[in-house]
């Protein structure tokens, strides 16, 4: 999608967070020499043969093995990843370069950037770099990067299925037919459709343009909430409307999309009072990051029946724990961490770590959108 002028210009650019000394004692380029490379991505077991183009598994390690290897790279996979003991941890003293994905986030703390001493780049398969303690890494002098945009249409379409499926009350229904039962009236009661409803989009950049696009069609009311107006022009060929204040915007809207990036000012921002803004029986979905929400305020929420009904993809930690509140909760429709990880979206953010590698090692520039920590300072959005 086109980027929007100097105001959206702004945005992309990095912030002004002051190189600390410590920033000088790493360099942003490689050094000439081998390397030593880690990937942190989930097992697929079984699963990692049924299909040429899992790349995006431990397995298949992003497909660059073999890339990696012929330039004299030594290059560890593994999906063990949390805790003293874990394979991880064994590495984080001598690493050069770290990969992890959102969808199986390798927690890369203060204390571990400290331990790492030869750590210079940490790049994310995907989008969202909230795994990694940005400040600590910027104080540290790392650079750290994402693929951006390589799965924003698939966290687009995975949207506007959730809304679906929560607007017309879709799992009761099929939880139904696996169990044998056939109860027309218990989900029809509160099954809707989802033409003339208020969707609310909470952060309008890359994914949430193109879920306002993907929902024109439906004739709904779209409103957007984010820290920058889109140019009229844009605007109007995606027919939403700006909402400048969100508390303004929350009690208009029948279902709420969350797509900001989890920052300082989004962790925690939908506690209980900024749910209990929101219209009763409200929809949510939350691609984005779980931590965005309170959790137990949530599952609260949905177990009152303020909210009608939650879905989305991201939790914290991930993986979920087995007692986590919204596995339990009434009227969810979660999953794993899946929307961003389809095969298309592998293939896209392997080829961009690839390339990001190559231009490490050559000692070129990656495209200035993929930088989140460069030279000391963090992308805007990340402020
Ligand atoms: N579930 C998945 O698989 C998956 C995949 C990709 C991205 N994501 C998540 O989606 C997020 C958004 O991705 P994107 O590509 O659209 O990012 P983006 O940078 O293009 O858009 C983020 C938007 O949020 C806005 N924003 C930031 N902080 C805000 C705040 N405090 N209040 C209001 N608006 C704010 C920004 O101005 C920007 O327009 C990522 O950061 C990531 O956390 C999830």
């Amino acid at each position: 999608m086109a980027m929007l002028g100097a105001a959206k210009q702004a945005i992309r650019t990095l912030g002004s967070r002051a190189p600390t000394p410590a920033t000088l004692s790493r360099h942003l380029h490689a050094s000439p020499g081998s390397k030593k490379i880690v990937g942190v991505f989930y097992k697929a077991n079984e699963y990692a043969s049924m299909n040429p183009n899992f790349v995006g598994c431990a397995e298949g390690g992003l497909g660059i093995r073999d890339w990696l290897e012929s330039q004299g790279h030594q290059y560890i996979v593994t999906d063990d990843k949390d805790g003293p003991d874990c394979e991880l941890e064994k590495h984080i003293p001598d690493l050069h370069v770290l990969i992890s994905t959102p969808f199986h986030p390798a927690y890369v703390t203060a204390e571990r950037i400290k331990k790492a001493k030869n750590l210079q780049l940490l790049l994310t398969a995907g989008i969202g770099s909230d795994h990694i303690d940005l400040k600590a890494a910027a104080d540290a002098g790392l650079t750290v990067a994402e693929v951006t945009g390589s799965n924003v249409v698939s966290v687009a379409e995975d949207e506007l299925m959730r809304i679906l499926i929560l607007v017309r009350n879709f799992l009761p229904g099929y939880h139904q037919v696996i169990k044998g039962d056939w109860n027309v009236a218990a989900i029809a009661y509160r099954a809707y459709d989802l033409e003339g409803k208020t969707i609310g989009t909470v952060g309008a950049g890359r994914i949430g343009k193109l879920l306002l696009q993907r929902l024109k069609p439906f004739n709904c009311n779209l409103l957007y909430h984010d820290r920058l107006k889109m140019e009229p022009e844009l605007e109007k060929e995606i027919g939403a409307k700006f909402e400048e204040d969100l508390d303004a915007m929350l009690p208009k809207c029948d279902v709420v999309v969350i797509n900001t990036p989890l920052t300082e000012k989004t962790k925690g921002m939908f506690d209980a009072n900024k749910i209990a803004k929101l219209k009763k029986g409200v929809l949510i979905v939350n691609n984005a990051r779980g931590a965005i929400m309170d959790a137990q305020a949530v599952a609260d929420a949905c177990a009152s029946g303020h909210i009608a009904g939650y879905s989305g993809d991201v939790w914290y930690p991930q993986p979920a724990p087995k007692d986590h509140v919204w596995r339990s909760m009434p009227n969810h429709a979660m999953t794993p961490h899946i929307s961003g990880t389809t095969i298309d979206a592998q293939l896209r953010y392997a080829a961009g770590v690839k390339d990001m590698l190559d231009k490490y090692f050559k000692g070129e520039d990656f495209p200035a959108q993929n930088y989140i920590v460069k030279e000391g300072k963090l992308a805007s959005q990340y402020l």
